[in-house]
Protein backbone atom coordinates (compact mmCIF):
# COMPACT_ATOMS: atom_id res chain seq x y z
CA UNK A 1 0.00 0.00 0.00
CA UNK A 2 1.54 3.25 -0.95
CA UNK A 3 0.30 6.43 1.33
CA UNK A 4 0.31 9.81 0.37
CA UNK A 5 -0.49 12.35 2.86
CA UNK A 6 -1.38 15.83 1.39
CA UNK A 7 -1.72 19.03 3.44
CA UNK A 8 -5.46 19.11 2.43
CA UNK A 9 -8.26 17.28 0.75
CA UNK A 10 -7.99 19.26 -2.28
CA UNK A 11 -4.49 18.70 -2.86
CA UNK A 12 -4.76 15.25 -1.97
CA UNK A 13 -7.76 15.13 -4.74
CA UNK A 14 -5.80 16.21 -7.59
CA UNK A 15 -3.08 14.16 -7.15
CA UNK A 16 -4.86 11.23 -7.85
CA UNK A 17 -7.02 12.97 -10.19
CA UNK A 18 -3.43 12.96 -11.79
CA UNK A 19 -3.44 9.56 -11.64
CA UNK A 20 -7.14 8.70 -12.77
CA UNK A 21 -6.24 10.90 -16.10
CA UNK A 22 -3.28 9.40 -17.16
CA UNK A 23 -4.65 5.90 -16.97
CA UNK A 24 -7.53 7.61 -19.70
CA UNK A 25 -4.91 9.35 -21.20
CA UNK A 26 -2.74 6.07 -21.97
CA UNK A 27 -5.99 3.79 -22.17
CA UNK A 28 -8.93 5.79 -23.51
CA UNK A 29 -10.75 2.48 -23.38
CA UNK A 30 -10.47 2.47 -19.67
CA UNK A 31 -12.96 0.84 -16.77
CA UNK A 32 -12.94 2.87 -14.01
CA UNK A 33 -15.06 1.53 -10.40
CA UNK A 34 -16.24 4.45 -8.93
CA UNK A 35 -17.66 5.72 -5.44
CA UNK A 36 -20.45 8.06 -4.19
CA UNK A 37 -20.16 9.83 -1.26
CA UNK A 38 -18.79 13.34 -0.21
CA UNK A 39 -15.13 11.55 -0.37
CA UNK A 40 -14.42 11.72 -3.76
CA UNK A 41 -16.31 14.96 -4.99
CA UNK A 42 -13.16 17.15 -5.25
CA UNK A 43 -11.67 14.38 -7.20
CA UNK A 44 -14.72 14.30 -9.81
CA UNK A 45 -14.49 18.52 -9.45
CA UNK A 46 -10.68 18.16 -10.75
CA UNK A 47 -11.54 15.72 -13.41
CA UNK A 48 -14.49 17.69 -14.47
CA UNK A 49 -11.94 20.72 -14.78
CA UNK A 50 -9.81 18.02 -16.81
CA UNK A 51 -11.97 17.51 -19.30
CA UNK A 52 -13.04 20.69 -20.20
CA UNK A 53 -9.70 22.62 -20.10
CA UNK A 54 -7.47 20.14 -20.90
CA UNK A 55 -9.89 17.50 -23.40
CA UNK A 56 -9.45 14.74 -21.00
CA UNK A 57 -11.01 12.13 -23.01
CA UNK A 58 -14.10 9.74 -21.31
CA UNK A 59 -16.11 8.89 -24.46
CA UNK A 60 -14.82 5.42 -24.33
CA UNK A 61 -14.10 4.91 -21.08
CA UNK A 62 -16.92 2.20 -19.05
CA UNK A 63 -17.53 2.81 -15.53
CA UNK A 64 -19.15 0.49 -12.91
CA UNK A 65 -20.34 2.41 -9.25
CA UNK A 66 -19.31 -0.12 -6.40
CA UNK A 67 -23.05 0.59 -4.82
CA UNK A 68 -26.56 1.97 -4.82
CA UNK A 69 -29.59 1.96 -2.17
CA UNK A 70 -32.03 -0.72 -2.09
CA UNK A 71 -35.38 0.92 -2.95
CA UNK A 72 -34.30 4.34 -4.41
CA UNK A 73 -35.57 4.66 -7.80
CA UNK A 74 -33.00 6.04 -9.83
CA UNK A 75 -34.66 9.29 -10.21
CA UNK A 76 -35.05 9.68 -6.74
CA UNK A 77 -32.72 12.66 -5.30
CA UNK A 78 -30.09 10.75 -2.76
CA UNK A 79 -29.99 7.67 -5.00
CA UNK A 80 -26.40 6.95 -6.79
CA UNK A 81 -27.53 6.83 -10.11
CA UNK A 82 -28.67 10.69 -9.41
CA UNK A 83 -25.56 11.09 -7.32
CA UNK A 84 -22.88 10.24 -10.18
CA UNK A 85 -25.06 11.79 -13.06
CA UNK A 86 -25.76 15.35 -11.13
CA UNK A 87 -21.71 15.39 -9.90
CA UNK A 88 -19.57 14.05 -12.35
CA UNK A 89 -21.34 12.49 -15.87
CA UNK A 90 -23.28 14.97 -16.85
CA UNK A 91 -20.12 17.32 -16.65
CA UNK A 92 -18.04 14.72 -18.91
CA UNK A 93 -18.29 13.12 -22.59
CA UNK A 94 -19.31 9.55 -21.16
CA UNK A 95 -21.08 7.24 -23.12
CA UNK A 96 -24.31 6.70 -20.73
CA UNK A 97 -24.21 3.36 -22.53
CA UNK A 98 -21.15 2.19 -20.68
CA UNK A 99 -22.10 3.72 -17.11
CA UNK A 100 -23.03 1.21 -14.97
CA UNK A 101 -24.76 1.31 -11.28
CA UNK A 102 -26.59 -1.51 -9.35
CA UNK A 103 -29.96 -1.80 -10.00
CA UNK A 104 -31.98 -0.68 -6.41
CA UNK A 105 -35.03 -1.47 -8.11
CA UNK A 106 -34.68 -5.43 -9.10
CA UNK A 107 -37.10 -7.70 -8.35
CA UNK A 108 -34.52 -10.31 -8.95
CA UNK A 109 -31.40 -9.55 -6.85
CA UNK A 110 -29.44 -12.39 -7.14
CA UNK A 111 -29.88 -12.57 -10.57
CA UNK A 112 -29.10 -8.75 -10.93
CA UNK A 113 -25.52 -8.79 -8.83
CA UNK A 114 -24.49 -11.80 -11.04
CA UNK A 115 -25.22 -9.53 -14.41
CA UNK A 116 -23.25 -7.03 -12.75
CA UNK A 117 -20.35 -9.20 -12.02
CA UNK A 118 -20.60 -10.46 -15.85
CA UNK A 119 -20.58 -7.09 -17.30
CA UNK A 120 -17.51 -6.45 -15.32
CA UNK A 121 -15.85 -9.35 -16.70
CA UNK A 122 -16.65 -8.66 -20.30
CA UNK A 123 -15.99 -4.90 -19.90
CA UNK A 124 -12.48 -6.55 -19.16
CA UNK A 125 -12.35 -6.22 -15.81
CA UNK A 126 -11.99 -2.88 -13.47
CA UNK A 127 -8.56 -1.41 -14.43
CA UNK A 128 -8.82 1.42 -11.68
CA UNK A 129 -11.45 1.40 -8.15
CA UNK A 130 -11.71 4.62 -6.27
CA UNK A 131 -13.05 4.16 -3.10
CA UNK A 132 -13.71 5.94 0.11
CA UNK A 133 -14.01 4.76 3.66
CA UNK A 134 -16.66 4.11 6.05
CA UNK A 135 -16.09 5.85 9.88
CA UNK A 136 -16.54 1.81 10.27
CA UNK A 137 -13.74 0.60 8.42
CA UNK A 138 -16.52 -0.19 5.00
CA UNK A 139 -15.52 -0.35 1.50
CA UNK A 140 -18.52 0.02 -0.94
CA UNK A 141 -21.60 -0.92 1.26
CA UNK A 142 -19.23 -4.24 2.86
CA UNK A 143 -20.01 -3.59 6.18
CA UNK A 144 -17.57 -5.08 9.21
CA UNK A 145 -17.51 -8.83 8.93
CA UNK A 146 -18.08 -8.89 5.10
CA UNK A 147 -16.23 -12.09 3.64
CA UNK A 148 -13.21 -11.06 1.63
CA UNK A 149 -14.09 -13.02 -0.98
CA UNK A 150 -17.52 -11.47 -1.08
CA UNK A 151 -19.33 -10.72 -4.84
CA UNK A 152 -21.87 -8.21 -5.50
CA UNK A 153 -24.76 -8.74 -3.34
CA UNK A 154 -27.47 -7.56 -1.42
CA UNK A 155 -25.94 -5.84 2.21
CA UNK A 156 -27.67 -4.90 5.21
CA UNK A 157 -26.29 -1.22 6.45
CA UNK A 158 -24.84 -1.20 9.80
CA UNK A 159 -26.47 1.50 12.58
CA UNK A 160 -23.20 3.46 12.28
CA UNK A 161 -23.25 4.09 8.43
CA UNK A 162 -27.04 4.69 8.10
CA UNK A 163 -26.46 7.66 10.73
CA UNK A 164 -23.30 9.22 9.07
CA UNK A 165 -25.47 8.95 5.84
CA UNK A 166 -28.38 10.56 7.23
CA UNK A 167 -26.74 13.96 6.16
CA UNK A 168 -27.94 13.44 2.80
CA UNK A 169 -31.51 12.56 4.17
CA UNK A 170 -32.68 15.74 5.61
CA UNK A 171 -30.42 14.13 9.09
CA UNK A 172 -33.59 11.78 9.34
CA UNK A 173 -32.41 8.43 9.93
CA UNK A 174 -35.73 6.32 9.14
CA UNK A 175 -35.53 7.86 5.57
CA UNK A 176 -32.04 5.91 5.04
CA UNK A 177 -32.30 3.00 3.12
CA UNK A 178 -31.62 -0.04 5.42
CA UNK A 179 -30.28 -2.07 2.60
CA UNK A 180 -28.09 -1.62 -0.27
CA UNK A 181 -26.61 -3.68 -3.23
CA UNK A 182 -22.49 -3.26 -3.00
CA UNK A 183 -19.97 -4.60 -4.97
CA UNK A 184 -17.80 -7.78 -2.78
CA UNK A 185 -15.05 -7.45 -1.12
CA UNK A 186 -13.51 -10.07 -4.06
CA UNK A 187 -14.98 -7.67 -6.74
CA UNK A 188 -13.21 -5.11 -5.55
CA UNK A 189 -9.48 -6.78 -5.14
CA UNK A 190 -10.26 -8.07 -8.55
CA UNK A 191 -9.38 -4.28 -9.65
CA UNK A 192 -6.00 -3.52 -11.27
CA UNK A 193 -5.15 -1.08 -9.06
CA UNK A 194 -7.36 0.57 -6.23
CA UNK A 195 -6.92 4.38 -5.64
CA UNK A 196 -8.80 5.44 -1.42
CA UNK A 197 -9.44 8.94 -0.47
CA UNK A 198 -10.22 9.87 3.35
CA UNK A 199 -10.21 13.14 4.77
CA UNK A 200 -11.08 14.50 7.89
CA UNK A 201 -10.17 13.73 11.96
CA UNK A 202 -13.53 11.44 11.25
CA UNK A 203 -12.02 8.90 9.14
CA UNK A 204 -8.47 8.83 10.75
CA UNK A 205 -9.50 6.13 12.98
CA UNK A 206 -10.31 3.86 10.81
CA UNK A 207 -7.80 5.01 8.44
CA UNK A 208 -4.99 3.90 11.20
CA UNK A 209 -7.03 0.34 10.98
CA UNK A 210 -7.04 -0.06 7.20
CA UNK A 211 -3.43 0.88 7.07
CA UNK A 212 -1.70 -0.46 10.42
CA UNK A 213 -3.50 -2.93 12.05
CA UNK A 214 -4.10 -6.58 11.34
CA UNK A 215 -5.96 -7.54 7.91
CA UNK A 216 -9.74 -8.33 9.63
CA UNK A 217 -13.11 -8.52 8.45
CA UNK A 218 -13.88 -6.23 11.13
CA UNK A 219 -11.98 -3.51 9.32
CA UNK A 220 -12.98 -4.62 5.32
CA UNK A 221 -10.44 -2.22 4.22
CA UNK A 222 -7.57 -3.77 5.65
CA UNK A 223 -7.97 -6.13 2.69
CA UNK A 224 -6.20 -3.62 0.76
CA UNK A 225 -2.77 -4.31 2.41
CA UNK A 226 -3.05 -7.63 0.04
CA UNK A 227 -3.93 -5.72 -3.26
CA UNK A 228 -0.58 -5.08 -5.74
CA UNK A 229 -1.63 -1.84 -6.16
CA UNK A 230 -3.46 0.39 -3.50
CA UNK A 231 -2.58 3.98 -3.38
CA UNK A 232 -4.51 5.75 -0.12
CA UNK A 233 -4.48 9.58 -0.61
CA UNK A 234 -5.30 11.19 2.63
CA UNK A 235 -5.07 14.58 4.27
CA UNK A 236 -3.25 15.50 7.39
CA UNK A 237 -6.37 14.68 9.69
CA UNK A 238 -6.92 11.88 8.32
CA UNK A 239 -3.29 10.74 8.84
CA UNK A 240 -3.52 12.28 12.22
CA UNK A 241 -3.50 8.62 14.10
CA UNK A 242 -1.18 6.81 11.71
CA UNK A 243 1.93 5.78 13.40
CA UNK A 244 4.55 6.07 10.30
CA UNK A 245 3.05 9.05 9.30
CA UNK A 246 6.31 10.64 8.84
CA UNK A 247 7.90 7.54 6.94
CA UNK A 248 4.99 8.10 4.62
CA UNK A 249 5.92 11.78 3.82
CA UNK A 250 9.69 10.91 3.72
CA UNK A 251 9.06 7.96 1.12
CA UNK A 252 6.85 10.32 -1.08
CA UNK A 253 8.79 13.16 -1.00
CA UNK A 254 11.49 11.14 -2.30
CA UNK A 255 9.51 9.69 -5.08
CA UNK A 256 10.87 10.39 -8.76
CA UNK A 257 8.69 12.94 -10.69
CA UNK A 258 7.89 10.84 -13.28
CA UNK A 259 6.41 8.19 -10.97
CA UNK A 260 4.41 10.18 -8.99
CA UNK A 261 1.32 10.47 -11.14
CA UNK A 262 2.32 6.02 -12.21
C1 LIG B 1 -19.93 5.06 -1.62
C2 LIG B 1 -19.28 4.01 -0.85
C3 LIG B 1 -18.94 4.19 0.59
C4 LIG B 1 -18.37 5.56 0.91
C5 LIG B 1 -18.11 5.68 2.41
C6 LIG B 1 -17.59 7.05 2.78
O1 LIG B 1 -20.15 4.64 -2.95
O2 LIG B 1 -19.04 2.98 -1.38
O3 LIG B 1 -18.03 3.19 0.98
O4 LIG B 1 -17.18 5.74 0.20
O5 LIG B 1 -19.28 5.43 3.11
O6 LIG B 1 -18.59 8.00 2.55
P1 LIG B 1 -18.26 9.56 2.60
O7 LIG B 1 -17.35 9.81 1.45
O8 LIG B 1 -19.59 10.23 2.37
O9 LIG B 1 -17.65 9.82 3.91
Amino acid sequence: MEIIIQPSKQAASITAARVVARLVREKPRAVLGLATGSTPLPLYHELIRMHQEEGLDFSEVTSFNLDEYVGLEAKHEQSYHSFMWQNFFRHINIDPDRVYIPDGMTTNVVASCATYERAIVDAGGIDLQILGIGSDGHIGFNEPTSSFASRTRIKTLTQETVVDNARFFDDDESQVPRHCITMGIGTIMDARSNIMLAFGDGKAEAIAAMVEGPVAAMVPASILQHHQNAKVFIDDCAASQLKLADYYRWVYAGKPEWQQDA
